[in-house]
């Protein structure tokens, strides 16, 4: 696990040393307690200068102001004050952590003179921060710079932020650590390399939850060969490392309900298998769990944050490679739930992952609905690149309270479509379907695959091979791995699943 900063709430006062990050509204300039802090007006002499007027995430420093005894105090601008949305205080907190650089005494006066911030707003600027400071350079054992020509960022920082009412944030900040706990999880199991997170050790992480209260059930090879999980032991047979099985439950709702399912991708690495990827790139397939990274992730938030929710989330953790005992183009697999699948390509495994594991969780559990994200089509990239994840769903509702949740949190997604023309396009003139059909509509029916193992429940395959890593750094997220879609689904499960 990487270092995480600190974060402790007080009440205002006149910071003595480290990094002073003040907020200032758009044509409002600088309330009492900042100004407290700039005895000189060096700060505000320095808007001017430096063209800062108060716009969202924009910020402004000026070093070692005379009569304090700071290293930097800092403007970070929050838009017009009293229309700052959630997500606009996720950009600030992530501003000010920038603007913090790599001070490890970091005080944030959370005063904007006259429309505070809530202890709602405090908390998001605070999970800002966190997501903000996040780096993965564990690795990194000479260099300061983390690779994206930036210092290494503060993650040892310790966080002061002061506020109005210092205990409301802190209450507000327990759940939204919960949240970050989740995100960083998913992050740092995404940038993981291939040859540390084998599916051995990615379940021993998963496991890991129990500390919170979840319980956690690793089924191995063996097992998963008596349920007759045909379709994800023929990917995990080319590596010399077993496949693994995670099933995290988190019981947090009322005894009889039934739980909200997700399920994830995880493959730890894919080269494709026999049908092998091309070298140019092929590093970047150590991040094809990332559906299962955020599977993890999003139990822990739930777990951490104590949601009132039945919970469950499954994760296929295998690893696809080429070997004499790997599986062939034109091998027919028989799939847990007795349908068989002609395997045209073996690149096509995460698929063939999911089919099993969807149709033991239905069989299961019986969810209220499943969620499943995988990194599984490459053509995703191409008809939604990096800003939306696609979303398939046989169920409206679900798709619609997905889409809000993806906005309110942007981690946005796109509905794309289902239909039987697509779903033809999948049969084999060999077994029940094939597992590739070609180049059109690749996305959709890799979709179409994964309906045909649901039944009746209420489903959404959310593709994330664009969206979990890999994408443009924002405010909140410097980092290769993502976390994408933990905030996302806490944020569904919290707006319509708990009671
Ligand atoms: N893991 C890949 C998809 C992927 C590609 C994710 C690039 C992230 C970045 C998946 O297993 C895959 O190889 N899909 C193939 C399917 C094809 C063989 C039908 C693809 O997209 O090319
Ligand atoms: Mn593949
Ligand atoms: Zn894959």
């Amino acid at each position: 696990m990487t270092d995480r900063p600190t974060v402790a709430f007080a009440k205002f006062a006149l910071p003595k040393k480290g990094s002073v990050l003040v907020l200032a509204a758009e044509g409002g300039g600088l309330g009492e307690q900042a100004r407290a802090c700039d005895p000189d007006g060096v700060l505000s002499r320095a808007f001017e200068v430096a063209g800062f007027s108060g716009k969202l995430a924009k910020s402004v420093e000026v070093l070692a102001p005379a009569g304090t005894g700071f290293d930097r105090l800092s403007a970070i601008g929050v838009g017009k004050a009293g229309a700052i949305e959630e997500g606009g205080w996720l950009k600030i907190g992530g501003a000010a952590m920038a603007a913090a650089k790599s001070a490890t005494d970091i005080a944030v006066i959370a005063d904007l003179g006259g429309s505070e911030p809530s202890a709602e707003d405090v908390a998001n600027l605070a999970l800002g921060m966190m997501l903000r400071a996040y780096s993965f350079d564990k690795y990194k054992t000479t260099s300061r710079e983390n690779g994206n020509g930036e210092e290494k960022s503060a993650d040892k920082a310790k966080i002061t932020i002061q506020c109005a009412d210092p205990s409301a944030a802190k209450k507000a900040f327990a759940r939204a650590e919960a949240v970050a706990g989740g995100v960083l999880l998913a992050r740092d199991l995404v940038n993981e390399p291939a040859n540390v997170l084998g599916p051995v050790e990615f379940a021993a992480k998963a496991k890991e939850l129990e500390k919170l209260g979840a319980k956690v059930e690793i089924l191995t090879e063996k097992e998963m060969k008596k349920l007759g999980m045909g379709a994800l032991l023929g990917v995990a047979q080319g590596s010399v490392r077993p496949p693994r099985l995670a099933v995290i439950e988190w019981s947090g709702g009322k005894a009889k309900e039934k739980p909200v399912a997700f399920v994830g991708k995880g493959v730890v690495f894919d080269t494709g298998g026999i049908s092998i990827k091309p070298a140019g790139g092929m590093e970047d397939m150590k991040g094809d769990m990332g559906g299962a990274a955020a599977v993890v992730g999003v139990m822990h938030a739930l777990a951490a944050r104590k949601a009132k929710v039945n919970a469950v989330g499954l994760i296929g953790l295998v690893e696809n490679m080429p070997d004499g005992n790997a599986q062939r183009p034109g091998d027919i697999v028989t799939s847990m739930s007795g349908q068989t699948i002609e395997v045209i390509n073996t690149d096509a495994e995460g698929r063939l992952v999911l089919a099993d594991l969807l149709w033991y969780c239905n069989d299961r559990f019986a969810p209220q609905f499943m969620v499943n994200l995988a990194t599984l089509t490459g053509a995703i990239m191409v008809a939604l690149g990096h800003h939306h994840a696609g979303l398939f769903s046989n169920d409206d509702t679900l798709a619609e309270r997905l889409t809000a949740a993806g906005l309110s949190t942007d981690e946005k997604l796109w509905r794309m479509p289902l239909g039987t023309e697509y779903d033809k396009l999948i049969d084999s003139k060999n077994a029940d379907m094939k597992n590739s059909a070609g180049r059109m509509a690749g996305s959709i029916t890799a979709a179409q695959f994964l309906k045909r193992f649901v039944k009746e429940t209420a489903w959404a395959h959310l593709d994330v091979a664009g969206t979990a890593m890999g994408s443009p750094h924002t405010e909140i997220n410097r980092s290769w791995g993502s976390g994408f879609g933990v905030r996302l689904l806490d944020r569904l499960v919290a707006d319509h699943y708990e009671k």
